[in-house]
């Protein structure tokens, strides 16, 4: 007996198991029902009582051997198996591992939205297809008024009167009328959008940009309020040591009118090119909106006031990014536009 486990000890040593097969065949012979092992175990109950113990003790040694080189065998080659169903065809193609980004407008404006968000204002949206009425009109330009010629206006279609006239918007402002319109003051809202001008694209000018407008309409709004929201706007934006200077100018929508400058950010005001050596840049137009124009959305100029401001977004990526042409904006370059993490 001793010597036909010492036999089959041997043939499960040299045995080769290097696939399913083998290792199924290896199964069938030793650890089967019908498999050698089990012969073994039948033949043990005939051994002598004085041989038992020893006969026993080598038996299930070898069992327990022939058990581990089968369960260790099935997996090592049934893991393989999923490894190999899970390799692809090495042949394709690699995949491309890039995420998308943010376009760097949506950055700027998402910015842009978060600080006045913190100032309690609000976001309002208004149509790209306007109405002479709510463009210009509205705001106070009078029928012939050379701002109307400035703005390089792109006409749709002719109205019964220069009041229905369609075009696209020139600026945000048609938003502000719009808004007084269904919104009973206080209001304070940004409005963020797309504007079209009939001017030759180049570097720095396109047909198409994006502005954000403000509106601040309350009792005793007043021009300190607007300045000091354009300040913390400005430092928020960009850095904490801005400055900004406020020059008189002119908008039909506004009176007073001012430009809003920051100081430049880059040179800290000693003169670079972003600032052609002034040590300021334009940023902003704003004012205290004009009286008429609350009238014409039926707000009383008597009990309220308000300011309003407007930015080109594109003009502050420009200055943010240091983007030398408005145009790779629009170009939708993947080179250019992976390039923008964040602000
Ligand atoms: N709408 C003006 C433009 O496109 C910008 C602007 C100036 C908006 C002053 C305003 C404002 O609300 O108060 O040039």
């Amino acid at each position: 007996m001793i010597e036909k486990i010492e036999q089959l000890n041997s043939e499960v040593e040299s045995a080769v198991i290097t696939g399913i097969e083998q290792l199924e065949n290896f199964r069938l012979k030793f650890l089967s029902k019908k498999g050698a092992l089990n012969d073994l175990f039948e033949a043990f109950k005939d051994v002598p009582k004085e041989s038992k113990r020893e006969v026993g003790q080598r038996l299930n040694v070898l069992k327990a051997k022939i058990e581990e080189l089968y369960f260790s065998h099935e997996e090592a080659l049934t893991s393989i198996n999923i490894k190999n169903q899970d390799i692809p065809d090495i042949t394709l193609p690699e995949i491309p591992d890039q995420a998308g980004s943010l376009h760097p407008l949506t950055l700027v404006r998402n910015r842009i939205t978060e600080i006045f968000a913190r100032m309690g204002f609000s976001s309002s949206e208004g149509p790209e297809i306007e109405s002479d009425w709510y463009n210009f009109s509205a705001l106070n330009f009078a029928e012939n008024h050379p701002a109307r010629e400035m703005q390089d206006t792109f006409f749709v279609s002719k109205g019964k009167s220069q009041k229905e006239d369609m075009l696209l918007r020139t600026h945000t402002s048609n938003v502000q009328i719009r808004l007084m319109e269904i919104t009973k003051p206080p209001l304070r809202s940004i409005m963020i959008g797309r504007v079209f001008r009939n001017e030759a694209i180049s570097a720095r000018a396109h047909c198409q940009f994006h502005q954000v407008e403000g509106l601040y309409v309350d009792k005793n709004v007043s021009f300190k309020d607007l300045k000091d929201t354009l300040l913390y706007f400005s430092r928020e934006m960009f850095g904490n040591d801005t400055r900004i200077r406020l020059r008189p100018s002119y908008f039909p929508f506004t009176e007073p009118s001012a430009e809003i400058d920051i100081s430049c950010f880059i040179c800290k005001g000693d003169g670079c090119n972003i600032c052609k050596h002034s040590g300021w840049v334009e940023i902003a137009g704003s004012g205290m909106v004009d009286p008429d124009v609350l009238e014409n959305c039926g707000i009383d100029s008597n009990e309220y006031t308000g300011f309003a401001f407007g930015m080109g977004i594109e003009r502050i990526a420009m200055l943010k990014y240091d983007v030398k042409d408005i145009r790779l904006f629009f170009d939708n370059d993947v080179r250019f536009l992976k390039q923008f993490k964040g602000i």
